[in-house]
């Protein structure tokens, strides 16, 4: 018999994949594979790829679960399907709902693999550039919230009493936080900022919002916010811009894909400063201008007339000044000509040709934003195919600190970036990376009696910074240990059996090597003491 399972061990990976085809096993056995082994099977055997087809087809509930499982792309979307009617099936059965609440998400490890790429993405983009991670808590205190520009946002807070009675929410963006953040480093008596200056800083925290959710926008997302603190030159907002490309260059959007609108409320603040509007109105003037994409320009006039006080004249000359196409038509039009206002939006745009990514920028007088507390640069992230909503948005910020409490300004700059929207993109693209499970190696046993042995192989392999999965049914039937290790996204398999252990050898075998591989690089018995020079074995 272990000669026999011996044997079995001998035979090739691609070579078992095909054998276990013939057993019958087909479905499980080649939809638990990983896709590499997949295309390796397929070129090894050409007389099986119909079969794969038709599993394609027809697969079902379990077959799309083991290929989600294996990370194979093409069921994946069967699998949520599947995963969808099973739930409704226990739903009925057991009378509760198996759907997590409306406009958030269970992330199953499939998922789980895409994000943790998403944000590694995110990570490493902020870390070229300098940026420290923080975070904070996801329940804040209402207050930290309350603006009375009639922003959107206040209106979706996820707020309750807690049972001390204190009036929290679920943080609905992470900018307020960073601010209290900030202002607690600050020395209360003469408002000097304790830490160094500039604070350069980045977060990737779960945001709340009570939103009507479409495509792209849920209840809970997740934002990168990447934020300067004590920078008040537009270099700030240069860099940051930068690093928004050196995002999506990381993840292969190019400027074709997106493009980044820039326009400033300073230059919209002198309008109103030069048509006597009262500066505290002009976060409001902002929101409401903000709607003009909703609720067209009648309505806005009118809001602004009616909440602002603007005489309709003024609300003329906004509303059409938003409309311009340049950057001159916008300060023509406002009369606000070469004022330093538009000469910081140049500038702007000037570093960032010098910069390399002037592609991606495009001025648009209309973009706003809608959050009360932007003062000057503002932008947003867009799809040129105009499918999808905003990407990413930020700006300048420099008087929220004040608004908390701060006794001098502080200039600070950001922006947020959600996981929804992009995660959109990268689909239409097809530019999602095929990622399956994954381990380094699994350790299987002969028999129950050799089970602590390979337990002792995988305590070894671990201790060499192999990520290791012990195959929990012992037995001499390799084959379900190679399915299992197909399912795990195994690379290496061992086989702890007696034959070997009495000579203080383990057997391995390599489950990625290319067909043409030498047999004695397929498979090796190695020392125990020398598996931390595993790989040297199989290159
Ligand atoms: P925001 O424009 O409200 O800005 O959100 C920034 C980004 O977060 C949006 O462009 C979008 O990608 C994502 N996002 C917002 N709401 C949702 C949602 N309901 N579902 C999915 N994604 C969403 C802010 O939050 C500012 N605090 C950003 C900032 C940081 N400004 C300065 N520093």
């Amino acid at each position: 018999m272990r000669g026999a399972s011996r044997q079995r061990l001998r035979a090739g990976h691609t070579g078992l994949a095909v054998g276990v085809l013939a057993t019958g096993c087909a479905f499980t056995a080649t939809t638990g594979t990983s896709s590499h082994a997949l295309r390796s099977l397929s070129a090894y055997s050409p007389r099986h790829a119909p079969r794969w087809e038709h599993l394609q087809r027809y697969g079902g509930y379990s077959g799309a679960l083991l290929a989600a499982v294996s990370g194979v792309p093409v069921l994946r979307s069967r699998f949520s399907q599947a995963r969808r009617s099973a739930k409704k099936e226990i739903e009925a059965e057991g009378g509760f709902s198996l759907e997590p609440p409306s406009g958030t998400r269970d992330f199953f490890p499939e998922d789980m693999r895409m994000q943790r790429w998403l944000f590694d993405r995110f990570r490493e983009t902020a870390q070229l550039y300098g940026f420290q991670e923080y975070d904070a808590p996801v329940l804040e205190s209402e207050d930290l919230y309350k603006r009375k520009a009639g922003e959107e946002i206040t209106e979706q807070m996820y707020n309750f009493r807690d049972k001390e009675g204190a009036a929290v929410t679920l943080r609905p963006e992470m900018t307020p936080s960073l601010a209290r953040m900030v202002l607690s480093l600050m020395r209360a008596e003469t408002g000097a900022i304790a830490a160094v200056l500039p604070l350069k800083w980045y977060s990737i925290p779960q945001c709340w919002r009570f939103e009507t959710t479409q495509r792209g926008r849920k209840r809970e997302h997740y934002q990168w916010n990447m934020d300067i603190v004590g920078v008040s030159a537009v270099t700030a907002e240069a860099e940051l811009l930068s690093a928004v490309v050196s995002f999506f260059e990381s993840v292969g959007i190019t400027s074709k894909d997106v493009g980044l609108k820039i326009n400033s409320r300073k230059v919209l603040a002198a309008v109103l400063n030069a048509a006597g509007v009262p500066s505290e109105k002009f976060a409001e003037t902002c929101v409401i201008i903000d709607k003009l994409d909703k609720i067209g320009a009648d309505a806005v006039k009118k809001d602004l007339a009616k909440l602002v006080g603007l005489s309709p004249e003024v609300s003329d000359t906004i509303v059409a000044a938003t409309g311009a196409k340049t950057l001159e038509e916008f300060a023509d039009i406002a009369g606000v000509g070469e004022s330093s206002e538009v000469e910081e939006l140049r500038r702007l745009f000037a570093l960032a040709e010098d910069y390399g990514f002037a592609d991606w920028l495009q001025f648009d007088a209309s973009v706003v934003r809608g959050l009360a507390y932007y003062t000057g640069v503002v932008f947003e992230g867009f799809d040129r195919a105009g499918v999808l909503r905003a990407v990413c948005g930020g700006g300048r910020y420099d008087k929220l600190l004040e608004l908390y409490g701060s006794k001098k300004e502080v200039p600070c700059v950001g922006f947020g970036f959600g996981d929804c929207v992009v995660m959109e993109l990268l689909k239409e693209r097809n530019a999602l990376p095929d990622l399956g499970a994954n381990v380094d190696m699994v350790v299987a046993a002969y028999n129950a009696d050799m089970m602590g042995k390979a337990m002792n192989v995988a305590r070894r392999l671990r201790l060499t910074g192999k990520s290791v999965d012990v195959y929990p049914e012992p037995g001499r039937k390799v084959k379900k240990a190679f399915r299992y290790a197909d399912k795990v996204g195994a690379a290496k398999i061992a086989f702890v059996a007696p034959d070997e252990w009495e000579k203080g050898e383990v057997r391995i075998k390599d489950l990625r090597c290319a067909a043409d591989t030498p047999d004695e690089k397929k498979q090796c018995d190695i020392p125990l003491e020398k598996l931390s020079e595993l790989d040297s074995f199989f290159s």
